[in-house]
């Protein structure tokens, strides 16, 4: 059934600095800078100005930031759990990116096995984790919801918070969530 929603075009983040990020996506991951939009310059010539920039990737779609310097923002060093961007890549590639990445001294976790795809973690300057992630043989096989139960999972999941009593507007931190199920980890390992 198809959704009529194509693909991703663009994915915007905060930036620190445009031509930080710049080295990191096109100069280290080398991703093509394809536009920059320079906002809110008008004839008066005194309005703020942000800077929106767009890196292309192999499919047409874009990884794209916005630099606004009068614009308070939190840069921390995020978690994957929070937030992270996953590129698909080749897994020979990804094997030379983690030795690019260790040579120069850059962070990078991984290969971490995730049965269906593996995948290296890397981190931007401005702190998101960038994922290149290699898909494995048994890919589409995994991410069929009609053999993988994947709505079941959810429903027991969602059942078993509901009649603990947490609604959709909990923030985290409430504490665990007991389903009954197997456990099992992102690697397909029993826990
Ligand atoms: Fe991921």
């Amino acid at each position: 059934m198809a959704s009529n929603i194509r693909g991703l075009h663009h994915t915007a983040f905060r930036c620190r600095d445009s031509e930080a990020t710049r080295q990191f996506y096109e100069d280290f991951l080398g991703l093509p800078l394809a536009e920059t939009l320079e906002i809110g310059i008008t004839k008066t010539g005194d309005q703020s100005q942000y800077l929106h920039t767009f890196y292309q990737m192999d499919d047409g779609s874009f990884m794209a930031f916005f630099e606004a310097p009068e614009m308070p923002f939190s840069f921390k060093d995020q978690h994957d759990f929070d937030m992270h961007i996953a590129l698909e890549v080749p897994h020979d590639h990804m094997m030379a990116m983690k030795a690019k990445a260790e040579a120069a001294g850059m962070e990078c976790r991984g290969v971490s096995d995730h049965g269906f795809i593996h995948s290296i973690y890397l981190r931007d300057p401005n702190g998101y984790v960038v994922e290149l992630t290699s898909k494995t043989d048994i890919h589409d096989e995994a991410v069929d919801p009609t053999i993988n139960g994947a709505r079941d999972k959810l429903d027991r999941w969602t059942k078993t918070k509901r009649e603990a009593g947490v609604g959709p507007d909990q923030d985290p931190g409430f504490g665990r969530v007991e389903t009954g199920a197997e456990v099992i980890g992102t690697a397909g390992e029993r826990l």
